[in-house]
């Protein structure tokens, strides 16, 4: 198989331009008013450091990513320092900062206030944690060589891969030299779907059994808060920069398909026990700095096509969230607007304290993210983050994403505690 079935697909891929493109006795938690844990699913948004060891492209645990955290420590948050999950885990008094599940120097106590199982890159369509994507040909060498030089250590970009044809192809083809991705501009990324998610999160849940005892780790799991995002990546990465799904889907249909997706995460996840979960709308994705240089034209507007598919997919997430409500015994489905908030942070942003509201600090600002965002970029990057709404080309700097959790929490923590 395969060298050639990936070829005709490889050349397809050509045609579009990609984006983007990681033993105690008690729980303490009994005490305070609150959950006794929070924890996240989805993606870059929440993600505290799962990706940092998975096989694949799409990682940040290198400078400058976290350079205005814990002394300039790059974890593996998408951010120059913390993400909406450890301001909401900070909000809910649990802790400063929500740990990636995968970090290995977690400990018991750890665990029982709440971990993160969220990775960059995912979505609730399952194509999407599976292929991935990058910019353009020349970013693609470039990264290639960056990602090298960074850890030492060659790419190899074949993950598990599963479901789709054009997956197992590649899966079956051991692709490992350079050139062949270099000219046909594939990168494959494997990060963590959301059924692999949930799959930790049932390890998770063995874990503290061990630990605390049957009793206590079901409470646990009961009272505590879950948040997620997804969506994102689906539309921004595997709808529109790629032609996988555009050939069977227009955007109603697929829109439709991820929430079809995205409630069966959340019934599985109601099912291992989880009761209180609270989703954050998709953003205005179109707004961020790499669609608008992408599909912004000259001037660099958002992307109308990629904020009108996020309000469709809002539209249907929100009815679906109150059905699952009334459908499943005492759970509390909460849907969390962060459209709105966002944009405005992004078209006012002076308002906020914001100069600069249309590119990234990171590099020249309108395309790099993650492996393309690294020291080589340096001179470019910007000194004073706190005046930039954008850390990369996908990702907000650290103070917006205080503001954004904040003005959230404020608006939901009845719904919330
Ligand atoms: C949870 O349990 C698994 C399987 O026993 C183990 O490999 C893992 O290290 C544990 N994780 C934590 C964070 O304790
Ligand atoms: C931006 O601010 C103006 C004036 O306060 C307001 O009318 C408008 O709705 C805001 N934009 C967004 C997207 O919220
Ligand atoms: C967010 O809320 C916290 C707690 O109320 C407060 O200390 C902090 O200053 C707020 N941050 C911003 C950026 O508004």
């Amino acid at each position: 198989m395969t060298r050639t079935l990936i070829i005709a697909i490889s050349l397809e891929i050509t045609v579009s331009v990609f984006l983007y493109g990681k033993s105690l006795a008690a729980a303490p938690a009994t005490k305070n008013k609150g959950p006794p844990a929070l924890f996240a699913f989805g993606d870059s948004m929440l993600d505290t450091g799962n990706n940092n060891d998975l096989l694949t492209a799409l990682k940040c645990n290198f400078r400058p990513y976290g350079r205005d955290f814990m002394g300039g420590k790059p974890t593996g948050r998408f951010c120059n320092g913390r993400v909406p999950s450890d301001f909401l885990a900070e909000l809910l008094g649990l802790k400063k900062y929500l740990p990636a599940y995968l970090d290995k120097g977690l400990k018991t106590e750890d665990l029982l206030t709440g971990v993160g199982f969220a990775s960059g890159a995912t979505g609730y369509d399952p194509l999407t944690s599976q292929i991935a994507v990058i910019h353009y040909s020349f970013a693609l060498s470039l990264s290639l060589r960056t990602n090298s030089y960074l850890t030492g250590k060659p790419f190899t970009f074949l993950g598990p891969l599963d479901g789709t044809s054009l997956s197992s192809a590649i899966s079956r083809a051991h692709i490992s030299d350079e050139i062949l991705l270099f000219y046909f501009f594939v990168i494959i990324q494997s990060v963590i779907s959301m059924p692999n998610q949930l799959n930790l999160f049932k390890q998770y849940k063995r874990n503290i059994t061990a630990a605390v005892g049957q009793k206590q780790a079901a409470k646990i799991v009961a009272q505590s808060t879950y948040v997620m995002i997804a969506g994102n990546n689906d539309i921004a990465n595997t709808y529109f920069s790629t032609p996988f799904r555009r050939v069977h889907y227009d955007v109603p249909s697929y829109t439709d398909l991820l929430i079809d997706h995205a409630s069966s995460f959340f019934m599985d996840l109601y099912g291992q026990g989880s009761r209180k979960i609270a989703v954050l709308s998709m953003p205005p994705i179109g707004c961020v700095p790499s669609q608008r240089t992408l599909d912004g034209g000259l001037r660099r507007e958002c992307s109308e096509r990629a904020n009108e598919a996020a309000l469709l997919f809002n539209s249907k997430l929100s009815p679906k969230l109150k059905d699952l409500s009334k459908q499943l015994p005492g759970s509390r489905f909460v849907y969390m607007d962060v459209y709105n908030t966002l944009l405005d942070i992004f078209q006012n942003h002076t308002k906020y304290g914001f100069e600069v509201g249309n590119k990234g600090c990171c590099g020249t600002g309108n395309i790099e993210a993650s492996i393309l965002c690294n020291r080589l970029q340096d001179t470019a990057t910007c000194k004073d983050d706190t005046k930039y709404v954008f850390w990369d080309s996908l990702h907000l700097t650290e103070r917006a994403y205080e503001i954004l959790s904040n003005e959230t929490f404020n608006k939901y923590k009845n719904q919330l505690l």
